[in-house]
């Protein structure tokens, strides 16, 4: 059973060197991508500061996003590729970072109570598999080493586990 350690949070850096090696150990040999979704949610959830949803969105029939395993409220099941944060960044395959959604055209108010979000594309192999999504209700609270750091766990759910989701 994976025993998280605690993470020193010296600086940004040094926090997601320590996370990412978390991760790869939290994930494993572990090749299910739904049960390493479920435990990359509760175990970013519980980690990163401000936070409040950590979740994936999973692409069904290559036409939507579909709400998969998360921490946080209850959150919109369904989301059209191209629609919200979310599914731009699934149409656009690019990590998306909005410091204040209350700006951002299109944006899905999931939570009212959420105020920055970073949204990023999960790609195997060209394909797209879904988006992994996190919200703050702090204003900025995400930056571009929040951003690089992200992908690269993101990048680590992708290659540890197999296709959740035949699209
Ligand atoms: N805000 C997202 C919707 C998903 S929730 O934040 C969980 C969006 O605009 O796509």
């Amino acid at each position: 059973m994976f025993q998280p350690k605690p993470i020193e949070n010296a600086g940004k850096a040094e926090f997601y060197r320590d996370l990412t090696e978390q991760v790869n150990a939290l994930l494993g040999d572990e090749r299910d991508g739904i049960a390493n979704a479920a435990n990359l949610s509760a175990y970013l959830f519980m980690t990163l500061p401000a936070v409040s949803w950590v979740g994936f969105y999973f692409l069904h029939a290559n036409a939507e996003l579909v709400v998969g395993p998360f921490q946080g409220k209850p959150a919109c099941v369904r989301i059209a590729l191209g629609k919200g944060v979310c599914g731009k960044a699934a149409e656009r395959r690019q990590s998306i970072l909005v410091e204040d959604v209350h700006v951002f055209p299109g944006h899905i108010a999931c939570d009212s109570a959420s105020r920055s979000e970073l949204v990023i594309p999960l790609i195997k192999e060209g394909e797209l598999l879904g988006v992994l999504d996190l919200d703050s209700p702090d204003l900025a609270r995400f930056d571009a080493e929040d951003q690089a750091g992200l992908k690269g766990i993101a990048a680590i759910y992708v290659r540890a586990s197999d296709r959740p989701i035949r699209a």
